[in-house]
């Protein structure tokens, strides 16, 4: 099997390494003359971007957790139809900074359990899921402390803290036992280097 026309997509908690490895991803597959998309979520398309500064600027209750859901899922909705969809019909492998896993952790554990909702939502309106998530599995605390170091205006989750990421870091392993057939689980503590070979090697077993 090869990987052209595959979906992967990459989750963990915010500074868990998955921007630094998508783009370390990209160039090991390009290098073996693979034609990559990178994007990420929320965006990845025009229309989502927009919906993306909506969702992340502003106060933390800004919006509640079910419009929350609505918003990441229209944004996905977009993504997917205008950059995901395309390029995977075209042969192309796409590498996807997060994607309806995030909102399964994040609107459907963080404020309530509403994953329900979510998972009701996703099957209406995605009805696809990755042919292999990446989860980079990281200590809360230092992956808070880097996201921080490099804070941008799309904050409005960082600010949440550290007892979020400890949840969210539990959540993710916990999703990676339900999906275990996509999910690869890898130590994000390590350095970027020693991560990069171990996704290389692991994502390419996968697909061999
Ligand atoms: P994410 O996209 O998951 O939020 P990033 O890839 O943006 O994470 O990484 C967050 C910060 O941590 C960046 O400043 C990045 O350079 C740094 N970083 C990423 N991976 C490592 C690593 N393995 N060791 C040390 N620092 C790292
Ligand atoms: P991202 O830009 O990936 O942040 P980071 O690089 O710090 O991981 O995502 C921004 C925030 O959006 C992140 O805190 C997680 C949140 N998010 C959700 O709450 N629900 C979602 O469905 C997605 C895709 C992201």
């Amino acid at each position: 099997m090869s990987l052209n026309g595959k979906f992967i997509t990459f989750e963990g908690i915010d500074g868990s390494g998955k921007s630094t490895q998508i783009e370390r991803l990209a160039e090991n597959l390009r290098g073996a003359g693979l034609d990559v998309v990178q994007t990420r979520e929320p965006g990845g398309s025009p229309g989502a971007e927009e919906i993306r500064a909506l969702v992340l600027r502003g106060a933390p209750d800004r919006w509640s957790a079910e419009t929350e859901i609505l918003l990441f899922t229209a944004a996905r909705r977009d993504h997917l139809e205008r950059t995901i969809e395309p390029a995977l019909a075209q042969g192309k492998v796409v590498l996807c900074d997060r994607f309806a896993d995030s909102t399964r952790m994040y609107q459907g554990l963080s404020r309530g359990d509403l994953r329900a909702t979510v998972d009701s939502l996703h099957a209406l309106m995605i009805g696809r899921e990755p042919d292999l998530t990446v989860l980079i599995d990281m200590d809360p605390a230092t992956g808070l402390q880097r996201a921080l170091s490099r804070r941008t205006e799309d904050e409005r989750f960082e600010g949440f803290g550290e007892e979020l990421q400890a949840a969210m870091r539990r959540g993710f392993l916990d999703l990676s036992r339900e999906f275990s057939e996509r999910f690869i689980v890898v130590d994000g503590n390590r350095s970027m280097d020693v991560v990069a070979d171990d996704i290389a090697v692991r994502v390419a077993e996968r697909f061999s």
